[in-house]
């Protein structure tokens, strides 16, 4: 498959996926995972262990997938070839949840139903999410069996910790169906930025009026966020500092929540030792009130005037700050009127590597939605445009860019 940012951006578009639903309760949550696989347009084809149809009926995985969900050996189309066709034709093989049994059968090459036969008989990659009990969990037993699982080169989504099913606390939670889904697109991508790490700022700077006011933007943060995954998706080890935004913070990623301009400068120059790469998509206020308030201000006079100063611009004390080795600064333009021309002065001025502007009066880009539109503005004069895309692929188009920066960099070293 040609690797191009709309479909590192869609990473399970025109995939197979196999899902293996072993029999422990949390198969219920197996269910929302097909759907979301679905979503993503995935092909996805079920199989069931007898015991996880107690749990869930297989018709629930068939109305879901669109596909005849496969319990047993003996129930194959007349081929005869499933248990290793599947595996051999998918592009990936998910099993959540993975019970203490399938891991051990896998583990010793047990081969007794048509799961633990698939999984033997497998070239996909395979995603184990383990899910049960604590003490089993911490069993050295099953311990043993995920390390020469993970030997073999299989991956495995560790359980979280929390409230269990047994009525006790600890590790052994199947992650969520969204966090799974995500380590799947990490596994269905190459890993091109492994090794590098990249700084990333989100979302809008907040600047107190009083104790219950604050001067901000209309900024979503999704731009940044989506950034920030198609960097981890891609192997880099990610650090997103993030103003206020209503997003779930992204899996695998270091996230530093900050409130002011002043706050994101401290945190972006205190994590910027052995970053290769600082993108920066938040929209920070250019100014804030001169002093807050301790307490709420009160209602009175028919006007009421705000005194402002001027924030730090953390993206220009970058650039003015880097020397030959320092990390690849990328920008990020907000403009409402003279896109291009706004863009390249602030690339100049900032002495940034690349810039990515994008107007944000347009219905179907900028603040708030799901898809951008974006030009990209290169220090040799170069601009190019991204037609309209999803907030995920034109992510992935800036690293792309980015990444060729880099590589172009090193070359010349
Ligand atoms: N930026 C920053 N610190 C600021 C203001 C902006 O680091 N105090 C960064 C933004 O994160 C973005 C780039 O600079 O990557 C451009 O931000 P933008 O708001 O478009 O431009 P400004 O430089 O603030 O200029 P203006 O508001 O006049 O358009």
């Amino acid at each position: 498959m040609v690797e191009t940012a709309v479909n590192k951006g869609a990473p399970f578009l025109g995939r197979r996926v196999v899902v293996g639903v072993t029999g422990g309760i949390a198969a219920y949550k197996a269910a929302e995972l097909v759907r979301l696989l679905v979503r993503e347009a995935a092909e996805v084809l079920v199989a069931m262990t007898e015991n996880a149809t107690r749990f869930v009926s297989p018709l629930t995985f068939e109305a879901l997938s669109g596909h005849r969900v496969i319990r047993s050996m003996w129930e194959a189309d007349g081929t005869g070839i499933e248990h290793i066709a599947w595996g051999q034709e998918a592009d990936l093989i998910l099993v959540a949840p993975a019970t203490a049994n399938i891991i051990g059968k896998a583990a010793c090459g047990i081969a007794d139903d048509f799961l633990s036969t698939m999984l033997l008989a497998a070239t996909a990659k395979i995603l184990l999410c383990p899910s049960m009990n604590t003490r089993m969990f911490e069993n050295p037993v099953l311990q043993e069996n995920l390390s020469r699982l993970l030997q073999r080169g299989l991956s495995v989504l560790m359980p979280g910790a929390g409230a269990l099913a047994c009525r006790t606390e600890g590790r052994g939670r199947l992650p969520e169906p969204e966090d799974i889904l995500e380590e799947a697109r990490r596994l269905l991508t190459p890993q091109d930025l492994e090794g590098r790490k990249v700084l990333v700022t989100a979302g809008a700077t907040r600047e107190p009026i009083d104790p219950v006011r604050y001067v901000s933007n209309r900024s979503s943060g999704k731009m940044g966020y989506a950034l920030a995954r198609a960097a981890r998706q891609r192997g880099a080890a990610v650090v997103l500092v993030s103003g206020a935004t209503a997003l779930k913070p992204p899996v695998g990623v270091e996230v530093v929540g900050v409130g002011t301009a002043l706050d994101m400068r401290q945190a972006v120059f205190s994590r910027l030792v052995g970053c290769d790469m600082v993108i920066k998509a938040a929209a920070v206020s250019d100014y804030r009130p001169k002093t807050a308030a301790p307490q709420k201000v009160k209602k009175g006079a028919e006007e009421l005037n705000l005194e402002m100063v001027k924030n730090p611009d953390i993206l220009k004390e970058l650039g003015m700050s880097k020397g030959d080795g320092g990390p690849l600064l990328v920008g990020f333009a907000a403009e409402t009127e003279a896109l291009l021309e706004h863009a390249r002065e602030k690339l100049r001025s900032k002495n940034l590597d690349m810039i990515v502007a994008n107007d944000v009066s347009a219905a179907d880009a900028g603040f708030q939605t799901d898809t951008n539109r974006v030009k990209m503005l290169f220090r040799d004069g170069r601009v190019e445009e991204s037609g309209l895309l999803s907030k995920d692929a034109v992510a992935h188009l800036v690293l792309d860019r980015a990444m060729e920066i880099l590589t172009r960099r090193r070359a010349e070293a």
